[in-house]
């Protein structure tokens, strides 16, 4: 549903993306891994139409990406970043605002809000400034504000990231079932492995702009893959002193 072909990102006169050809198929849900810097929120801008590449294509279903139809495209697709960026208005208008541009009417505005506020367990909240939520109620307001435009793919840029390990795992949780229901696209930035299993079993692994390797989980944690990123970004999750229990 989405192609990115012979594309390279500079900024600041040095290339920090360069994919020849990236795929992600209908329902496909990916998780992008990597170290800092590495170009992972670049990928995700760059799919989520957010980032402009120096040179080359991106593909919306079969479509050639320009300047005048990527609005359009961007209208079916939704981001969650680490922040919650939200505004200082209701939990129900900032979940409500971006279906405004997209010309819904109010009566489905509200029932849509309900069912999402409702769905992420935060409906008691509707009537609350964001300033006096929890970072997880606040990232769960997120959330809500992406499903209700019922986007054909969701982008998360380390979504739960600044949350602490139980919030992060009742999120997780609770997205992968919201996911379930919905079959949406999904591409997924995180810097923990951990996070993978709740969503999908599909990594992408990026180094310097680079995508080197795409598959599944399981075999990179099996260690069958031999490439010395992956092998670096495992070392760190083999010395930990992680309880398992
Ligand atoms: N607009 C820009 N101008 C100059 N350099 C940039 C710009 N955007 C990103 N970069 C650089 O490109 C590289 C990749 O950045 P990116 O944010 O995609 O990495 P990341 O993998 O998401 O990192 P992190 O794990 O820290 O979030 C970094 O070295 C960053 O400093
Ligand atoms: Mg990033």
């Amino acid at each position: 549903m989405l192609r990115l072909k012979d594309i390279v990102v500079v900024r600041d006169k040095k290339t920090i993306l360069q994919v020849n050809d990236l795929h992600l198929a209908e329902g496909e849900r990916l998780a992008v891994i990597g170290p800092n810097g590495a170009g992972k929120s670049t990928l995700l801008k760059t799919l989520a139409l957010l980032e402009i590449p120096t040179t080359g294509e991106v593909f919306f279903r079969g479509e050639k990406v320009t300047g005048k139809n990527s609005l359009a495209f961007r209208r079916r697709m939704a981001v969650v970043f680490q922040e919650p960026l939200l505004l200082n208005t209701t939990v129900f208008n900032n979940v409500a605002q971006g279906m405004h541009f997209r010309g819904i009417d109010a009566a489905e505005r509200k029932r849509r809000v309900d069912y999402w506020l409702d769905r992420f367990k935060i409906l008691a909240l509707r009537n609350r400034k964001p300033l006096n939520l929890s970072g997880g109620e606040a990232q769960r307001v997120s959330l809500a504000r992406a499903f209700v435009l019922e986007p054909e793919v969701i982008f998360l840029d380390e979504p739960f990231s600044a949350l602490d390990f139980s919030t992060r795992l009742e999120l997780l949780e609770d997205l992968g079932l919201q996911l379930a229901d919905t079959g949406a696209n999904i591409v997924f930035v995180t810097h923990d492995l951990n996070e993978i299993p709740y969503l999908t079993d599909n990594v992408a692994v990026i180094d310097e702009g680079v995508v080197v390797y795409k598959g599944g989980l399981k075999s990179l944690l099996a260690g069958e893959v031999k490439v010395l990123t992956v092998q670096r970004l495992l070392q760190p999750f083999k010395k930990s002193r992680l309880l398992s229990v």
